[in-house]
């Protein structure tokens, strides 16, 4: 591992203190309404409590910054999601992109890749399908082409890192690991494993640990694994990542769809299936994150639809420390900095002098019972 590494916000300092897989368990059983750690910030949900509550707290005043671990701390709770602003430089003439929570780059992969057969993008009712298929120029060109600019930028950039065997993903982090201008590193899992026969990581969680624990033994970097939702139970995949090692989870990755041809002849995208997005997939992605931050206790970062200040609201309302905005950007690439701005405004409106106070309120109050019957949804 190279020693040295910039620091991941002004405010977190250069520190990262070695801790082992085991600092990072979660109870075997579902605690009930877990709350997601901040190790160095003051208590998260309900946690500031009413003496944080006061009349007339300026935005300026509010504190916003973000604990997920290892020392990634974010100045705020606003993230951009991967796949959906490049990698950082292409909005960089258009945002102020140090204004961001973090910035999760497009899917990095060991060798680069051309994508998916076109057309890989429709619209749907209230979302899209995409089928990208990780085009990228590969994990080394990545680290050649950006990390020296992300070296310079304030925001933290997170690289999401995809591959097709474990071997895959440990090679992509070590050859990440350490790089200055690099924060972090988030797995995606919804990748089908060649080795086994080509069952996606991320909908098992025995697959989902192994990959965890592989990349977790590889480096000391942030980890945060995306969770997706084609799954039928999402909470023994959460505890399983979180057991492994992970600092925190992001959910949700895209919904497995298709969409047909205008003749009706055949499906329409190029590689048939694609990835649903945007306000549509919202209620999933809410079920998603409350499930998960219910049974573990490192912080859960969601993703799925958002549009407005609403939704980032309901969000942390269902234990979510912090939101990544991605369809939504290609609509309005000023999106996430104006939610930093509308979430600090609404936190002074109520008179909170931290957004924390938001996180879990609409969490069970008593620690809910382990179901043995899966997810809780009964048509
Ligand atoms: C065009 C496009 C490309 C994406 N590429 C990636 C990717 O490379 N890696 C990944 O983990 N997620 C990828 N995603 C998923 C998003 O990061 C996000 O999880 C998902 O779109 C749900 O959020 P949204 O509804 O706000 O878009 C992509 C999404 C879109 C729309």
């Amino acid at each position: 591992m190279k020693a040295k590494r910039r620091a991941v916000t002004a405010t977190s300092g250069t520190s990262r203190a070695k801790r082992g897989p085991a600092a990072h368990r979660a109870p075997a059983v579902a605690p009930g309404p877990a709350r997601p750690r901040t190790p160095s910030l003051p208590t998260l949900q309900g946690g500031p409590g009413p003496s944080s509550r006061r009349a007339g707290v300026a935005a300026a005043d509010v504190d916003l910054r973000v604990d997920l671990g290892r020392g990634l701390v974010l100045p705020n709770p606003i993230l951009v999601a991967s796949g959906t602003f490049g990698y950082g430089t292409e909005y960089s003439e258009v945002v102020d992109v140090d204004r961001l929570g973090g910035i999760c780059c497009k899917g990095t992969t060991l060798k680069a890749r051309i994508g998916n057969p076109t057309p890989r993008v429709t619209e749907t009712p209230a979302g899209m399908l995409n089928s990208i298929g990780l085009q990228n120029p590969g994990v080394d060109a990545v680290i050649a082409k950006y990390a020296e600019i992300w070296a310079t930028w304030k925001v933290p950039v997170i690289v999401n890192v995809a591959g097709e065997s474990v071997h895959d993903y440990v090679e992509v982090v070590r050859r990440l690991d350490g790089v200055p201008g690099i924060a972090g590193i988030e797995l995606n899992i919804s990748c089908p494993n060649v080795g086994a026969g080509g069952l996606q990581f991320a909908i098992d969680a025995g697959a989902a640990a192994d990959v965890t624990a592989a990349v977790r033994r590889a480096t000391d970097m942030p980890l945060l694994v995306k969770l997706s939702p084609n799954v039928a139970d999402i909470r023994p995949i959460a505890r399983a990542i979180a057991d492994a090692g992970a600092d925190a989870l992001t959910a949700i990755n895209t919904l497995s769809g298709i969409a047909v041809a205008p003749g009706r002849e055949r499906p329409l995208l190029g590689n048939i299936y694609g990835g649903l997005s945007g306000p549509a997939v919202k209620p999933v992605a809410l079920r998603v994150v409350y499930e998960a931050a219910q049974v573990v206790t490192i912080p859960v970062v969601a993703i799925g639809g958002v549009m407005e200040l609403g939704d980032v609201l309901d969000f942390l309302a269902v234990g979510a420390v912090a939101v990544q905005v991605g369809t939504a950007i290609f609509a309005d690439p000023t999106l996430p900095v104006r939610l930093v701005d509308e979430l600090a405004a609404e936190c002074g409106r109520r008179g909170l002098t931290s957004y924390r106070e938001l996180i879990g309120t609409a969490l069970p109050k008593k620690p809910a019972r382990p179901s043995v019957k899966g997810a809780e949804y009964r048509p």
